[in-house]
């Protein structure tokens, strides 16, 4: 389990967290929602210690495997899809993804041949394709038609069996899947 305790955060003169507490389950999905700007994605960045804290502490994330899909897709403009999505796995397990996502003919085509939904798709398989004990995924579903997101979701489920899954999402469908439901 994660613990969260007492965990505030300020940027300048601005307190986005103030002494937050909760409690992440695992294996098991958590679902984080709450007015934009309200500091969802200044949570997710602290538990993936990429953020320090002002003061309070997180607990249960230390040498841990953790991957993240960020708000933005964050792709290698250079790179293909399949080289994109294998960047931190193999091949054979972003192929596999990728397919299943819907992307099994656009394995070779650059970020700027594909649109925003299927840049979203890519960004989504790398971080599955990583693998890992914690994944925290930032308003992963923009862009993606209702097949898409039940396709995706899906495969975040399949993952959730194992490991921790932190999905940052307004839409409240998704709820009854979760273990625990976080509204900032
Ligand atoms: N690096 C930063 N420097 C200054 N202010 C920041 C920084 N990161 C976030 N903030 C501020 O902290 C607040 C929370 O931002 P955050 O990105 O966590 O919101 P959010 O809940 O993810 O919003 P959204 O739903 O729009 O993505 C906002 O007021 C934002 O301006
Ligand atoms: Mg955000």
């Amino acid at each position: 389990m994660i613990k969260i305790e007492k965990l505030s955060k300020s940027f300048g003169s601005k307190k986005v967290l103030d002494d937050f507490s909760c409690e992440i389950p695992e294996p098991g999905l958590t679902v984080i929602s709450g007015a934009s700007g309200i500091g969802k994605t200044t949570l997710a960045r602290l538990i993936a210690g990429l953020e320090t804290a002002d003061s309070g502490s997180i607990t249960g994330t230390d040498d841990r495997k953790i991957s993240v899909v960020f708000q933005e897709d964050r792709l290698f403009p250079h790179l293909t899809a399949l080289e994109n999505a294998a960047i931190a796995s193999d091949a054979q397990t972003a192929e596999r993804i990728l397919t299943a996502f819907g992307l099994g003919g656009d394995l070779d085509k650059k970020p700027s041949e594909l649109s925003g939904g299927m840049c979203r798709r890519v960004a989504i398989a790398r971080a599955l394709a990583y693998g890992g004990d914690l994944l925290i995924l930032d308003e992963p579903f923009k862009g993606l038609d209702e097949k898409l997101r039940a396709d995706v979701f899906e495969a975040v489920m399949e993952f959730s069996k194992k490991s921790a899954v932190i999905l940052i999402s307004h839409d409240s469908g998704f709820d009854p899947y979760a273990k625990k439901i976080i509204k900032l």
